[in-house]
């Protein structure tokens, strides 16, 4: 009896120093591996800072995020019987590829998601109609603006609004993320209903699960052109706001691409036809 005590205190004792031991080794590699992680990171800060450019080149393509759900800025084209992503920004990614020398690829995602897939490399750059704000900014660089824009009011016809003051008691279809959302949660007694995707809210719209929907102005006019015999646009334009392309605030040379292209445009006359051919010619199939 004496004896078996003694063989289990002992046990529990190596049993205790082994656990101490283990723990402690444990802790160690971890540390480890956090000052090996730290040295990386400084190395890459200082050593071998990421040239953007340099890489787009060597890849052979330039990977733009965007949210293809905003025509004229970019939709799903199927009129030739093949899905295809086209629009104005598209255009100006293709001119953007082109003075790189480089293939385009154009990533569909969900408005909201594409800031952080341009902050962890997912995509080189975002171009979905984005309105350059001081809450971005914090974030990420803007290019110089590419063009100017509004915030529109889309409704079905026979909802009886007929401006923002109409919207009380209402339920407002926004995109998240979107300058539109924060509008809408500024508009009194709104309810608010945040979509992923633009086409979703337009849907919603059509069968007045919502009221009114809050986009860009040439979009609205283009799904309400979609659709000429149920939505009307109404009231007053809720902002004027210059878009631009986002990218990585490292990113410095390659943002200078990015001016240089939309100067070269602007000065060349080319950026006046693109508008012409998608905010004035453009007529979105019925
Ligand atoms: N201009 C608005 C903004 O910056 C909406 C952009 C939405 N773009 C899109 N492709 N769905 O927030």
């Amino acid at each position: 009896m004496k004896k078996h005590f003694k063989i289990t205190a002992l046990l529990m004792v190596i049993l205790l120093m082994a656990t101490v031991l283990f723990g402690c080794a444990q802790k160690e590699t971890s540390q480890n591996n956090q000052s090996q992680q730290q040295t990386n990171q400084q190395n890459n800060n200082s050593n071998q800072p990421v040239d953007t450019v340099e890489a787009i080149k060597k890849a052979g393509k330039l990977v733009v995020g965007t949210s293809a759900d905003y025509p004229p800025f970019e939709f799903h084209d199927i009129s030739s019987g093949k899905d295809v992503i086209a629009g104005f920004d598209i255009d100006l990614a293709e001119a953007i590829a082109k003075e790189l020398g480089v293939e385009l690829e154009i990533k569909d995602m969900s408005f909201d998601t594409i800031i952080s897939a341009v902050l962890t490399k997912k995509v080189d750059m975002g171009i979905a109609g984005f309105t350059i704000t001081e809450e971005r900014k914090k974030s990420v660089n803007f290019s110089i603006p590419y063009i100017q824009g509004g915030q529109q009011i889309i409704t079905y016809k026979g909802s009886g609004i007929t401006g923002k003051d109409d919207l009380k008691g209402k339920t407002v279809g926004v995109q998240l993320g979107t300058t539109g959302e924060e509008i809408a949660k500024k508009i009194e007694g709104a309810k608010l209903k945040q979509f992923d995707k633009v086409d979703t809210a337009v849907l919603d719209l059509l069968n007045k699960k919502v009221d009114a929907v809050i986009v860009d102005f040439a979009v609205a006019k283009a799904y309400a052109s979609q659709n000429s015999d149920k939505l009307e646009l109404v009231g007053n334009l809720l902002d004027d706001a210059a878009k631009a392309v986002v990218l990585r605030k490292e990113d410095e040379k390659l943002l200078e691409v990015v001016n240089k292209v939309i100067t070269d445009l602007k000065n060349s006359g080319e950026l006046d036809k693109m508008v012409q051919k998608w905010f004035v010619e453009f007529k979105p199939k019925q």
